[in-house]
């Protein structure tokens, strides 16, 4: 997608030396490109979040694992990296399920050969999920398209109101996103449209990402707090809302950023569409019981205590908003029971949250 003018990826491989990521921990105040040598730079990208959202940190974490054997492919070499990449953060099974892939791809190959091949399968992995997310933008464009018919029924020359939580656009993938994929069609289509974009604290991905994306590629958004979409949603101002997921059951519980949940119980209430938009690779079909079952990440209690930006002179501060002395605590995700999900919106199709139809969107 679009920064200035100019195409960007998020990730990118250069000459088998290192990867370029960029910098999501610099935005939205400042654009930096991050080098990728080494297993441990892979590591702390991914933990200290310069790239997240679950589909990139699978790519990075599979691109990650091809570095850590470039000049040790033994098998102590490649299970201890595997093992070290995995745990880098706990929530997103797209970590996981692109580690198992390329170590599936290189284990029984030739110590020489194993790099070459793990870089390679990375690629694949890499390309596939801009071409996934692209089909996620064109079947969600199908969601959108409709709901737009409806209300321009009764209403002309009217927008689309969607609101949307955290960062599930072109920064949480390689290219195009999950949930922004359709809006980002729906505008190419020609659809009018408003984005509400929930602020998503304490790290902010709505404001600081979401925002970002959506300015740069001239999308009329506006950035609400947390607590708003209650009141949004209550006074008919969201047609539809879309999240992205981090883990979905085969039952179609599905896991997102923290808040997601109370914002699908409004919607739930208003009679308003709550879409979830994914790809496969996001789906654990081990897993029934979201809530039971699906790992939930703690971060720091200082991502609650301080918060970041710029002030008058253009400088990244960071000021802490709690009284000193105070507790506080951060659980990253939460997860939305799949009674409350309208539509899963993936690569291949969009089904009902239930086992049968997931089972027969993916299985054929
Ligand atoms: O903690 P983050 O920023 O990695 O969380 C990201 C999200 O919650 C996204 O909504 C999710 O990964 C889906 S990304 C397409």
């Amino acid at each position: 997608m679009e920064i200035q003018g100019k195409s960007w990826q998020t990730i990118w491989l250069v000459n088998d030396t290192h990867v370029e990521v960029i910098d999501q921990t610099q935005l939205p105040h400042n654009f930096k490109i991050k080098k990728l040598i080494d297993v441990q730079d892979f590591f702390w990208a991914i933990k200290n979040m310069v790239v997240r959202g679950a589909p990139l940190i699978g790519v990075t974490g599979a691109y990650g694992l091809a570095f850590s054997i470039k000049s040790d492919a033994s098998d102590a070499n490649l299970n201890k990296n595997k093992i070290l990449l995995e745990s880098s953060r706990p929530t997103a099974v797209n970590l996981k399920w692109a580690l198992d892939r390329v170590f599936k791809k290189i284990h029984n190959l030739n110590q020489e050969d194993r790099f070459f091949a793990a870089l390679k399968e990375a690629q694949i992995i890499e390309k596939e999920d801009i071409k996934m997310c692209s089909e996620i933008g064109e079947n969600g464009l199908e969601v959108l398209e409709n709901i737009y018919k409806e209300k321009l029924k009764k209403e002309t020359n009217c927008s689309l109101n969607i609101l949307t939580h955290c960062n599930a656009g072109w920064l949480a993938t390689v290219d195009w996103g999950t949930a922004l994929a359709p809006i980002y069609k729906a505008v190419r289509h020609g659809i009018k449209l408003h984005v509400w974009v929930d602020e998503t604290r304490p790290r902010n991905q709505g404001a600081s990402l979401t925002a970002y994306e959506l300015k740069s590629e001239g999308i009329s958004h506006s950035v609400v707090v947390d607590n708003a979409g209650g009141f949004l949603m209550q006074n008919n101002m969201v047609d539809v809302v879309i999240v992205g997921s981090d883990r979905t059951t085969s039952t179609g519980d599905v896991c997102n950023k923290i808040g997601t949940y109370l914002k699908a119980l409004a919607a739930k209430e208003n009679n308003i569409p709550f879409y979830v938009a994914l790809p496969i690779s996001t789906i654990d079909w081990d897993l029934e019981d979201g809530v039971k079952t699906i790992p939930i990440e703690e971060r720091s209690a200082e991502e609650v205590k301080y918060i970041s930006g710029i002030d008058i002179n253009g400088e990244v501060k960071k000021v802490q908003i709690l009284p000193k002395g105070c507790n506080s605590y951060n659980p990253a995700f939460d997860v939305t029971p799949a009674k409350y999900v309208t539509g899963l919106i993936t690569e291949k199709g969009i089904c009902r949250p239930d086992k049968i139809s997931l089972k027969s969107l993916y299985f054929g």
